[in-house]
């Protein structure tokens, strides 16, 4: 699947304009545009609070925005739910990567979406374990055995499979809330090449919220800073460093330092 193309132009496979969202009193994002290509990646970052969460919420349709749109291949769509986005293609590996222990992986991977022996309801486990390894081997994910119980892998692992489940058949776009957060660094990296495997088959764009700095300047191909509910540093990620990202940050830092001495 190539992108979309009207007129021989390229068209964004998300596009998030003007998004606000207030909680009561709180604003969690102000005024939000972004935008991804198939085969792109666009990194989220920011300190916690900063309202990265609440964005891929509302792309994901598990919160309605205040106000802005969020346009699909050129269409402008009123998400109602998060299997309304499914439906659509858009799929979310959350902090908390709610993967069901007990169950074996392939039952994991098609979690909520189970093969069955139409006409029939009983469940097609044959089909789906081998379905299970033909995707995991298409990106790359080894694992012991499809039918290994999902709370005997390591937590690498288990990021791999929250991963390839979220890259589903129908998968447009893909996003990925801090999916490096509970990850060693070897293990982090196993995950980053995973990403960035999903990001060369050009078939998915990738939203990615991460913490550290290198490894979102290794794989996305813009950076986002958000502050406050307001994106306050997007570049090109060969146009920035990591210095500069920590500036920005060390400055925010040493601003909200001296708004708690002026009390
Ligand atoms: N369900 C909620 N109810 C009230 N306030 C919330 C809720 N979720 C998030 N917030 C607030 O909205 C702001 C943005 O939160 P969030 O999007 O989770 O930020 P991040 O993911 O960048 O840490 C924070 O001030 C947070 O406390
Ligand atoms: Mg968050």
């Amino acid at each position: 699947m190539s992108a979309v193309e009207h007129d021989g132009r390229v068209v964004d496979a998300l596009r998030v304009e003007h998004i606000a969202k207030r909680y009561g009193p709180v604003r969690a994002l102000g005024d939000v545009s972004l935008s991804v290509r198939r085969g792109e990646v666009v990194g989220l970052l920011g300190d916690n609070g900063a309202g990265k969460s609440t964005l891929v919420k509302i792309i994901s349709g598990f919160l309605k925005p205040d106000a802005g749109r969020i346009v699909i291949d050129g269409e402008q769509v009123a998400l109602q739910s998060v299997v309304h986005a499914q439906s659509l293609g858009i799929n979310t590996v959350y902090q908390d990567l709610a993967l069901i222990d007990s169950l074996p992986v392939y039952r994991n991977l098609f979690l909520n979406r189970e093969l069955r022996r139409r006409p029939l309801p009983w469940l097609d486990d044959r089909r789906m374990a081998r379905e299970a390894e033909r995707r995991l081997d298409e990106i790359g994910v080894s694992i012991p055995s499809v039918h290994t119980p999902t709370g005997q892998l390591s937590g690498g692992q288990r990021q791999a499979i929250a991963v390839a489940r979220a890259v589903g058949a129908e998968s447009r776009i893909l996003l990925l809330d801090e999916p490096l957060a509970a990850m060693g660094a070897k293990e982090g990296a196993m995950i980053l090449d995973l990403i960035r495997r999903i990001r060369d088959r050009r078939e998915v764009a990738i939203v990615m919220i991460a913490h550290n700095y290198a490894q979102v300047l290794e794989i996305c191909d813009e950076v986002k800073l958000l502050q406050n509910g307001s994106i306050t540093l997007d570049r090109r990620a060969h146009e920035t460093s990591v210095a500069e990202l920590n500036e920005v940050v060390v400055e925010e830092y040493r601003r909200a330092r001296e708004a708690i001495s002026r009390g």
